[in-house]
């Protein structure tokens, strides 16, 4: 994994003096990250979740959560410690920089609708618009993958996502109280929003 980075890396470095999408500052350091979560952070997975157009401030605390183990994840743990080496502040510019193209996926319509009327129980804290309010550490949550949002919320309510988290206890106890069949409807309405 790190011989991998290394040389992805280089290669970064090496490609940065071309013209185009590679000019923005944070850019090349951002192209090892494309190798998951796509091109720009534009994934084209339905499990990967885009970091194109991501705020800063999350995709900083997302790093920081990765990097320290409070947030478990064999694939982006190593990836976290190498982003805080190279500068987060200049990565998180170059992503939220990028204009978020609608997820791959599409997700069924039927879900849609049923995931829109479950989702009057996330407005206080996401939003009407699903946007979040980054004052109150909350994500904007909007066409992310479905498969994504779906093992997320699977996490939160195993307990897997930053586990013992004091700040996240309530989070995780409401969502235990969610059928994981409303959970797949909620991923499907909350990727069809822009
Ligand atoms: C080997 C594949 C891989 C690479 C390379 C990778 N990531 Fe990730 N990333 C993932 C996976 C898988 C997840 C979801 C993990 C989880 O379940 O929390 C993720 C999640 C994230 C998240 C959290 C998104 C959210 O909505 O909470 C951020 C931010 C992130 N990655 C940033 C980066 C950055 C910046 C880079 C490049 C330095 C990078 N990643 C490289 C696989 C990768
Ligand atoms: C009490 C406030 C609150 C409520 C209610 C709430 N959320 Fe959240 N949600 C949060 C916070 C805070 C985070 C970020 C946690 C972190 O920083 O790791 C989050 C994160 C998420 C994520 C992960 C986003 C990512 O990019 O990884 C998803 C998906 C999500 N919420 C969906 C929902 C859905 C759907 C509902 C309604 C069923 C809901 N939330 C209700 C506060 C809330």
């Amino acid at each position: 994994m790190r011989t991998t980075l290394a040389v992805l890396v280089v290669l970064a470095v090496a490609s940065g003096a071309a013209a185009g999408p590679l000019d923005a500052p944070g850019a090349d350091k951002a192209v090892v990250c494309s190798a998951c979560h796509g091109p720009g952070g534009q994934s084209p997975s339905n499990v990967m979740p885009i970091l194109a157009g991501m705020p800063s401030w999350y995709l900083k605390k997302a790093v920081q959560d990765y990097a320290a183990g409070r947030r478990p994840s064999p694939e982006m743990e190593p990836y976290a410690k190498q982003v805080l080496q190279l500068g987060v502040d200049e990565i998180a510019a170059y992503f939220s920089g990028q204009t978020r193209q609608p997820a791959a996926v599409r997700p069924d319509a039927a879900a849609v609708e049923r995931g829109r009327a479950a989702a009057a129980q996330c407005v206080v804290c996401h939003a009407a618009s699903g946007k979040g309010d980054p004052g109150k550490g909350i994500p904007d949550i909007t066409g992310q993958p479905q498969g994504y949002l779906q093992s997320q919320m699977l996490l939160f309510k195993a307990d897997r996502r930053s586990p013992g988290d004091e700040s996240l206890k309530a989070l995780k106890a409401f969502f235990r109280q969610i059928a994981d069949e409303q959970i797949v409807d909620l991923a499907a309405y909350y990727s069809s929003l822009r």
